[in-house]
């Protein structure tokens, strides 16, 4: 373990914020084993469908080993494509996991399927590929996001999973063709914004819809063939946290990483799933296409809404108070996720059981210049609720699927430098 401390950067303020900073400092280590270095977090069944900000498997599974035994409940409330979930299934921990993202849910479940066999849906689909009809779907701005032949073939897929009776095979096809509709998408490839490819690239983009769809089953087979079986439950539920939660049962271990900050300046959740979402409407239960305004601060409190209900978390108010001197707006912005951010940590904390543990693995950001230390603002919430804080552990998080660079300043185009340390601020119920 890497014993050195180290100092969160400072940000400004009062005396009581400086030393609530000190006290925190002291139990802060950084964790080179934790950084995984070469080891990619979408390796095996992780590497099925991309998904933005993936927790790493390795760090899931020694918090795993180190926290919970066989049988006990591990849940992920924002467990996107579900690292926390499949790690905790294949090492005999059942498994809860909530998200707000129907697509996210089924990634979730189809990495849990071991040895599927889809070879003789793939053999029946290249059988009918002459015959199908297209069936698209409403799909906003369709023609400046796809090519007139690749919607065809789209089309055609979606026809073919319209057919198919309910089995994870279609469950796996289905994935498969989420990730499809992206691949062959005019957008740019490496962003989780959407930007369409400079005029040149689009003309010489003509995707083959068939073979990337057949390629990308086949690859997935692949990987659930080579990874261990699952010996314990999953369950998942479509849901946001910030309500009260949708079962009952107590859990033992929490491992989640909520997102940074709102999707409009982190990471782009809704405009990264809107094509397979458009997509995917009739194929899956999607009762809405718009994401990003459930996600935590998705909709901006303005200055007479009451935020109040907050309590006064001395860091998260000394950080608005810097950020508000430049910019009102931000702040307002910044508020609304960490109010979304406490009802959520609420909910979540009120399921754990006594004596479990929560791990929340989280990234400071930078607003208008301003670091906001996410590790010390969840810190002093889950005090707040009687939980006891054991330790933040730091690893780099060069593996992460991130952008490198963000736009704090919220201005398309200006860059500022990101994270590059991830937090793992631990939590033991009493
Ligand atoms: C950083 S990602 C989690 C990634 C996940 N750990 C993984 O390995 O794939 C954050 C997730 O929080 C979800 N989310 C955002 N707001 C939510 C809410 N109000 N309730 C539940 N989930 C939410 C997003 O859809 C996203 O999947």
């Amino acid at each position: 373990m890497g014993e050195h401390l180290v100092c969160n950067q400072g940000v400004g303020g009062s005396t009581p914020l400086r030393s609530t900073l000190a006290q925190g400092i002291a139990k802060k280590k950084r964790y080179e084993e934790y950084d995984f270095l070469g080891v990619p977090a979408g390796m095996g069944v992780y590497g099925i469908h991309k998904y933005p900000a993936m927790l790493h498997f390795k760090l899931v599974s020694a918090l795993i080993d180190e926290f919970s035994e066989e049988g006990d409940v591990v849940y992920d409330p924002f467990c996107g494509s579900g690292t926390t979930l499949n790690v905790a299934i294949r090492k005999g921990r059942h498994a809860i996991g909530t998200d707000i993202n129907p697509v996210a849910l089924l990634i979730a479940r189809v990495r849990s399927y071991y040895g599927l066999d889809p070879r003789g849906a793939l053999r029946d689909l290249i059988r009918v590929w002459d015959s199908l009809e297209p069936d698209v779907p409403e799909v906003k701005n369709l023609t400046y996001w796809f090519k007139k032949d690749t919607i065809r073939d789209l089309g055609k897929l979606r026809r073919f999973l319209l057919s198919l009776p309910a089995s994870r095979e279609r469950e796996m096809l289905l994935v498969a063709f989420s990730q499809t509709v992206r691949d062959v998408s005019l957008t740019r490839k490496g962003e989780f914004k959407r930007y369409r490819m400079p005029q040149r690239s689009v003309e010489n983009f003509n995707p083959d819809v068939l073979k990337v769809f057949v390629n990308t089953v086949k690859d997935y087979t692949l990987r659930l063939r080579t990874f261990g079986r699952p010996r314990a439950s999953m369950r998942l539920y479509l849901h946001d946290v910030r309500y009260s939660l949708p079962f009952s049962e107590k859990v033992d271990l929490v491992i989640t990483s909520p997102p940074y900050g709102d999707s409009r300046t982190t990471v782009a959740y809704g405009d990264f799933f809107s094509f397979s979402l458009e997509w995917m409407r009739g194929l899956i239960d999607v009762p809405e296409v718009n994401i990003d305004r459930r996600s935590l601060g998705g909709v901006v409190a303005n200055e007479t809404d009451n935020l109040q209900a907050l309590p006064s978390f001395p860091t998260l108010r000394g950080t608005l108070f810097s950020i508000a001197k430049k910019d009102k707006k931000r702040a307002m912005e910044v508020a609304s996720f960490y109010h979304d951010l406490f009802k959520s940590v609420f909910n979540i904390g009120s399921q754990v059981s006594e004596g479990g543990t929560v791990c929340f693995v989280v990234g400071n950001r930078t607003v208008k210049g301003t670091i906001v230390p996410m590790d010390e603002i969840v810190k002093e919430m889950f005090e707040y609720l009687g939980f006891k804080h054991m330790e933040t552990r730091v690893r780099r998080i060069t593996n992460k699927r991130m952008p490198s660079k963000n736009s704090p300043s919220n201005v398309r185009g200006k860059v500022g430098n990101t994270m590059h340390e991830e937090y793992i601020v631990i939590f033991r119920k009493p």
